[in-house]
């Protein structure tokens, strides 16, 4: 059913993974969603994607970890999380009561660690999806296999083979070319690609002379990345046939949709959530407003529809 202009339909979908609208928020900004629920109904989103688990428990990396930058933040957390044993037992029962799809992000050292975590979320009740953490450019290990196609592709497949649900592989901006992995990831099998990661950045303090976060680099979020996403986003949306999930600076109901113009089926919001903890109910009333104004019946009518 289409909606009228007077209550246009938000409803979209990641390959096989129905949404009632196209604003999810983004891993890691969102903890496990315990905080958020005491201030708005989490039912109203699109989804919620988790902080990035692991097999053990991360305490993440020296502080300062964050620091703001022009038109953005800088990031270096190190995937601090208390790994999937405890995520399962206490913060994903809580995470099913959103009322909304839970996309769990996970991140391996290895092929076969991605592996070992996605047959563990597979086998519980009320997980949507899960998103690969391939992108991470604060620990070691976390570009290992966002940052070539034959590696992305294989991870990709094994996950495959574990998981009844919709596999989503979110992807780095510190690539050559961004759609080359993207189809890796289709070639493995993937359900969708989410981009864009952070983009790797540093911040100097001068007069001490030194590097304003602990782990020297970090990875830069926010509206000063949104262009970059932006295109990344056009750019992979016409190079494979997997859906395009959209991430980078999102802060208004007119991101969203120049993000759906660009390919993307579905937003993540990111850093906004630190600006603004209630942006994203707000972005979907700006979505709902903008598709009223514009005579838009269907959210799903502007996704790839720019005119380039
Ligand atoms: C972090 O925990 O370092 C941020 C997560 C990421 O960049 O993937």
């Amino acid at each position: 059913m289409t909606g009228t202009t007077l209550s246009p339909d938000l409803r979209t979908s990641i390959g096989a993974l129905d949404l009632a609208n196209p604003v999810l928020v983004a891993s890691g900004t969102f903890a496990y969603g315990r905080e958020m629920a005491r201030l708005y109904d989490l039912s109203i989103l699109g989804g919620i994607v988790s902080k990035t688990i692991t097999e053990l428990p991360r305490a993440g990396n020296p502080p300062p970890r964050v620091c703001e930058t022009a038109g953005g933040m800088l990031n270096a957390i190190g995937l601090p999380n208390p790994g999937v044993d405890v995520f399962l037992r206490e913060a994903l029962p809580e995470l099913r009561q959103a009322g909304c799809p839970v996309i769990v992000n996970i991140a391996g050292e290895t092929t076969e660690g991605y592996v070992r975590l996605a047959a563990r979320v597979a086998r519980e009740e009320g997980v949507a999806a899960v998103e690969l953490n391939v992108s991470c450019p604060n620990v070691s290990y976390g570009l290992d296999f966002g940052t070539a196609p034959s590696r992305v592709e294989q991870v990709v497949r094994r996950v495959k083979e574990e998981c009844p649900f919709p596999v989503i592989a979110k992807l780095s901006p510190n690539v050559t070319d961004v759609t080359e992995i993207a189809r890796g990831v289709e070639q493995g099998g993937g359900d969708a690609v989410s981009l864009i990661n952070t983009i790797r950045g540093m911040a100097i303090d001068p007069r001490k002379r030194k590097p304003v976060l602990g782990n020297v680099t970090g990875g830069l979020s926010g509206p000063a990345v949104k262009p970059v996403a932006l295109a990344m986003v056009w750019k992979t949306s016409r190079s494979v046939r997997i859906p395009v999930v959209g991430i980078g600076g999102i802060m208004t109901g007119t991101d969203v949709v120049e993000f759906l113009l660009a390919g993307a089926s579905a937003i993540q919001i990111g850093t906004g959530n630190f600006v603004d903890p209630w942006v994203a109910p707000r972005v979907i009333s700006e979505l709902r407003e903008f598709c009223i104004q514009e005579g838009i019946g269907s959210v799903r009518s502007l996704i790839g529809e720019l005119k380039a």
